[in-house]
C-alpha cells in the first residue's frame, strides 16, 4: 500500500497521454489551441507502460487515461490494451470528449473498460458549438449511445459556467430520468491556458445544488464512496444519479487517493501543484526501477495537505495558468 505523509492511501493514477485535443472548450484552452508538445516531449507508449507497470507494483490499483483527448493520439488502443493486461490493476477507465470515441466502444468493452467519463456541458447543439468551438455535438451523442448500448458505465462531466451553460443544469439532470448515467456538475477552475480571464468562481457546489433543489425538492442524498470527489444525489424514480464536484472549492482533499502524470511525464501529487519530478526524463537518463521507486516514494511522502497548500507552494507558475489539457483532465 502507498500511504502519503498525511495518512492517505494513494491507489489511483490519472495518466494524460497527450495535450492535443480536437475541441477547444472555452474553460480549458484558447480558441487557437495551446503550444502543443512535440512528439519527443511526450512520453512514448513504452515509457508509459513501464511507468504504469512500476506504479501498479507499488500499489496503484486504478488507472484513468486522460488528455487532452486520448483518442487523438495514434494507436491509443495499443497502449490501452497493454495497460489493461497489467497484473494487479483492478480498474482501467478513460476520460474522453466523445468526438472520435463511438467506433472504439466495442474494443473498449472487449479489453475490460467498465466506465468512461464523457465531457458534455450542454444538450443544445448551438451552445455546444459556442462552448467547444467545434461542430461535433452529433458525434458526442453517438459515443454516448454506443457506450450505453455496450453496457459501459457513463459519467457525464459538465463544467458549470456562468453566462454559458447554467440553463443546461436542469436538462442535464433530466437525462437521469431514463438513462442510467451519472451526470456530474463540476465547478469551473482557472485551468484554461489563459484562454479567458477567470474572475472567480460564480457557481460553487452549493449554488449548483440549490439550482437543482429548486426544481427537484425531492432530491435525495446518496452515500458517497470513500474516496469520492463528488457529492452524490438521486431524484427518486430516476435511473441515473447526479454528482457535484467541488473542484475549485476543494472540499475533498482530506481523502485524496490520486496522483497525476502529465503528457510530458511530470508527476503531480496534487492537481494544484506545479509538478517538478519528470519521470520521462529520469527514464531517458537511464534511471533503474529502484531509483524511480525511490524518487516516487519521496514525492508521495511530501504531498501537500490539500489543494490550497499546493497552490501556495507553486514556484514554476505562480497563479494557475495552465490548461487542464496540459495537466491531464
Ligand atoms: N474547470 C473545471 N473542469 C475542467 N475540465 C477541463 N478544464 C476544466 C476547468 N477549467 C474538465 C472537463 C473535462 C475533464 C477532462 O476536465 O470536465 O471533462
Ligand atoms: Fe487531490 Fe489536490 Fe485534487 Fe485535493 S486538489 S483532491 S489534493 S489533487
Amino acid at each position: 500500500m502507498l500511504i502519503d505523509n498525511h495518512g492517505r492511501n494513494i491507489n489511483y493514477l490519472r495518466f494524460a497521454v497527450t495535450d492535443r485535443c480536437n475541441l477547444r472548450c472555452f474553460y480549458c484552452m484558447p480558441e487557437d489551441g495551446l503550444n502543443w508538445l512535440s512528439r519527443k516531449e511526450l512520453m512514448s507508449y513504452e515509457e508509459m507502460l513501464h511507468t504504469c507497470s512500476l506504479l501498479v507494483k507499488m500499489g496503484i490499483q486504478k488507472i484513468r487515461i486522460t488528455g487532452g483527448e486520448p483518442f487523438v493520439r495514434k494507436d491509443i488502443m495499443t497502449l490501452l490494451t497493454s495497460i489493461s493486461q497489467l497484473d494487479g490493476l483492478q480498474d482501467l477507465s478513460i476520460t474522453t470528449n466523445g468526438v472520435l470515441t463511438a467506433p472504439y466502444v466495442p474494443e473498449l468493452k472487449k479489453i475490460g473498460i467498465r466506465s468512461v467519463n464523457l465531457s458534455l456541458d450542454t444538450l443544445d447543439a448551438n451552445r455546444f458549438f459556442t462552448i467547444t468551438r467545434r461542430d461535433e455535438f452529433a458525434n458526442v451523442m453517438a459515443a454516448l449511445e454506443a457506450l450505453l448500448h455496450h453496457d459501459i458505465e457513463v459519467k457525464i462531466n459538465a463544467v458549470v459556467m456562468d453566462g454559458k451553460n447554467t440553463q443546461d443544469i436542469i436538462p442535464l439532470v433530466e437525462m437521469t430520468k431514463d438513462l442510467p448515467v451519472s451526470v456530474r456538475f463540476i465547478e469551473e477552475m482557472p485551468f484554461n491556458g489563459d484562454g479567458h480571464i477567470y474572475t472567480g468562481l460564480q457557481w460553487d457546489y452549493v449554488r449548483i445544488l440549490d439550482e437543482i433543489k429548486n426544481k427537484y425538492p425531492q432530491i435525495q442524498k446518496l452515500t458517497d464512496a470513500a474516496y469520492s470527489t463528488s457529492y452524490n444525489y438521486q431524484i427518486p424514480g430516476h435511473k441515473g444519479t447526479i454528482g457535484i464536484i467541488a473542484a475549485y472549492s476543494r472540499t475533498f482533499c482530506g481523502t485524496c487517493n490520486r496522483i497525476r502524470i502529465t503528457p510530458q511525464g511530470e508527476l503531480k501529487t496534487c492537481l494544484y501543484d506545479d509538478g517538478g519530478l519528470n519521470i520521462k526524463d529520469l527514464i531517458r537518463n537511464g534511471a533503474s526501477d529502484d531509483e524511480l521507486r525511490s524518487v516516487l516514494l519521496d514525492a508521495f511522502g511530501n504531498r501537500a495537505a490539500d489543494g490550497w497548500e499546493a497552490e501556495k507552494s507553486r514556484v514554476v507558475h505562480p497563479g494557475l495558468h495552465e490548461s487542464m489539457a496540459s495537466i491531464g483532465g
